[in-house]
């Protein structure tokens, strides 16, 4: 909050050198008690470099704290305890989120700075993973973010459209393939055909080699294998638009893996120019010893190019394209070493902008504890669980609000919602169980919740008839301050969420948020009370920051529910 920094600046003042200013800011704390004042300094660690007692430290301190915004300061034990002034703060703030509701919490220090984004990124011919979407929804969030703070963002896709796995696949499909079944179901069909080629291939190895022939083929751009995998690639993405439409998510460039075929050449040449490349067993690498790491591995001994000389082959072009000031590959941790060799080898080629990727990883989607696996047949397919959790919205809704008039695509925003938000709210380098019952109650830590809560605060305003020209922002009402106190704070806790790339402070603030309203509409007369256009007018801040917060994390917030 911006009154800590006062009280940093101040405190520092009046101690001296000695104590930086940022060294204050961080012992500062603010009570959970509200007889304890809204921000409190501990005095002990002070004690010994003024050789007296931190109760007397604090009695010498008090008074000198002098600002407007200071309403009281007492000294209690060895704290220092501050009153905020709650009419000149609160007066303050909604004056200024009245003047532009839309740019409350907005910064501008990203502006004339671009962010690239490397998220979601599934691969064709499988399911889209429950990976896929963490990388889906927390890459949405920090793009948002970044927007808000001024950067410009390109959100990329990178499909996984290349590998010799394709080899296989293709070589299964000669094999089992049927064309009306691969029309009707792509990703299930292709999946289980390719399964099945893993499992033969124990048994009969020579299947391996037909595997690689036609994986030889496609890299030779052999008719028929380029046909048969464009047609997988399109029906792939056909199925995965239906994910990206029902989470309301899209790209600025949708760009496979495969794009960068022909230009790895280049990145290959740059290497050898830089003698950056040795030859080990025939394979040729990037020794990363200096740094610790595994050497990268650049063209295996088939003479085929990887994964690593892909991504460094479009991490350059990126560059080329947007000249980015911040590469963000959003990827689970299982992708932490590639990530580290991408880097390092970027920087032996001199590339000034090496420094700027930076790999946001997360755990994993956990079901029973364990990894929710596509493999061994016990796929969880992404776009069912999102249709589940849609029809467990419309019951709810149905229970709660029967004559609700556009039912059906409020339960979309909310059920989406709710699977969204239960991803954002953890950390994202913890694991997350999944439970649909979790994340679909209105009375836990959900979308639901917040949703319902910003519904209620919504309809308030509607029945009040609020407009903002008519809004009061002289505040006479200890029930509104903490709502006040957290309306003020929202620009900061986006600050925050964006520089830590950490979209569960959102998540987080929305639910504190939510709570502060429910208990203040438990205790206060609104509608019809002396004081209604005051009250209206804190709750019209309220609904901005909760509708601002909801559509930073990508989730709806419906006026009704
Ligand atoms: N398609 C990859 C996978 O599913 C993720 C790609 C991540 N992005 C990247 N630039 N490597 O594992």
């Amino acid at each position: 909050m911006v009154e800590k920094h006062i009280l940093a600046l101040q405190l520092s003042h009046i101690l001296g050198e000695n104590f930086p200013r940022d060294w204050v800011h961080g012992l500062i704390e603010t009570p959970k008690q509200a007889d304890h004042g809204d921000l409190a300094f501990p005095c002990f660690q002070l004690a010994k470099t003024f050789r007296k007692s931190p109760a007397e430290i604090a009695k010498e301190i008090a008074p000198k704290l002098q600002h407007q915004v200071f309403q009281q300061v007492r000294p209690v034990g060895g704290y220092i305890n501050i009153f905020l002034n709650q009419s000149f703060i609160a007066n303050h703030t909604l004056q200024q989120l009245l003047t532009d509701p839309g740019q409350f919490g907005a910064h501008q220090f990203g502006k004339g700075e671009t962010i690239v984004l490397d998220m979601s990124a599934p691969n064709i011919a499988k399911p889209f993973s429950m990976g896929h979407l963490r990388s889906t929804v927390i890459g949405n969030a920090l793009a948002n973010l970044a927007e808000k703070c001024g950067y410009e963002t390109v959100k990329i896709n990178y499909i996984g459209d290349y590998g010799t796995q394709f080899g296989k696949l293709l070589a299964a499909y000669q094999k089992w393939g049927d064309e009306k079944s691969v029309r009707e179901n792509p990703i299930q069909e292709l999946t289980k055909i390719y399964v099945k080629f893993h499992e033969a291939s124990k048994e009969d190895p020579s299947l391996i080699d037909e595997g690689r022939s036609w994986f030889k083929k496609l890299e030779e751009q052999d008719e028929e294998a380029v046909k048969l995998w464009r047609w997988f690639k399109d029906a792939s993405l056909e199925e995965f638009e239906k994910i990206y439409r029902l989470l309301g998510i899209d790209f600025d460039l949708t760009r496979g893996e495969a794009y960068y075929n022909d230009k790895m050449s280049d990145t290959i040449n740059l290497l050898k120019d830089e003698q950056l490349l040795v030859d080990s067993e025939g394979a040729q690498v990037v020794p990363l010893d200096e740094v610790s790491l595994p050497p990268c591995l650049i063209r295996k001994s088939d003479g085929t190019t990887i994964y690593a000389t892909r991504d460094l082959t479009a991490a350059i072009d990126r560059f080329n394209n947007y000249q980015f000031n911040k590469a963000l590959y959003v990827v689970g941790h299982e992708q932490t070493l590639h990530f580290q060799q991408i880097q390092q080898v970027l920087q032996k080629m001199n590339f000034s902008w090496a420094p700027n990727l930076k790999h946001i990883s997360f755990g994993m989607m956990l079901k029973d504890g364990k990894k929710m696996s596509t493999r061994q047949g016990k796929t969880v397919l992404l776009e069912q669980v999102l249709k589940e959790a849609i029809t467990r919205a419309e019951e709810n809704i149905e229970e709660k609000n029967p004559t609700l008039a556009n039912a059906g695509e409020i339960a979309e925003q909310v059920g989406v919602g709710a699977v969204i938000f239960h991803d954002l709210k953890h950390d994202r380098r913890n694991d997350v169980e999944f439970s649909l019952e979790d994340m679909l109650t209105f009375e836990g830590n959900t979308a639901p919740y917040i949703q319902y809560t910003h519904a209620r605060a919504a309809s308030l305003l509607e029945k009040g008839s609020f407009r903002i020209k008519d809004a009061v922002t002289t505040f006479d009402d200890e029930l509104a301050w903490p709502i006040i106190k957290l309306v003020r704070n929202y620009p900061e806790v986006v600050e925050n969420a964006y520089k830590d790339y950490d979209p569960s402070k959102i998540a987080k603030y929305l639910l504190d948020a939510s709570r502060a309203f429910n208990q203040y509409y438990a205790k206060t007369k609104i509608l019809e009370s002396d004081q209604q256009q005051a009250r209206l007018t804190v709750i019209f801040a309220l609904t901005v920051v909760l509708k601002d917060g909801l559509n930073i994390l990508g989730i709806q917030a419906p006026l009704q529910m």
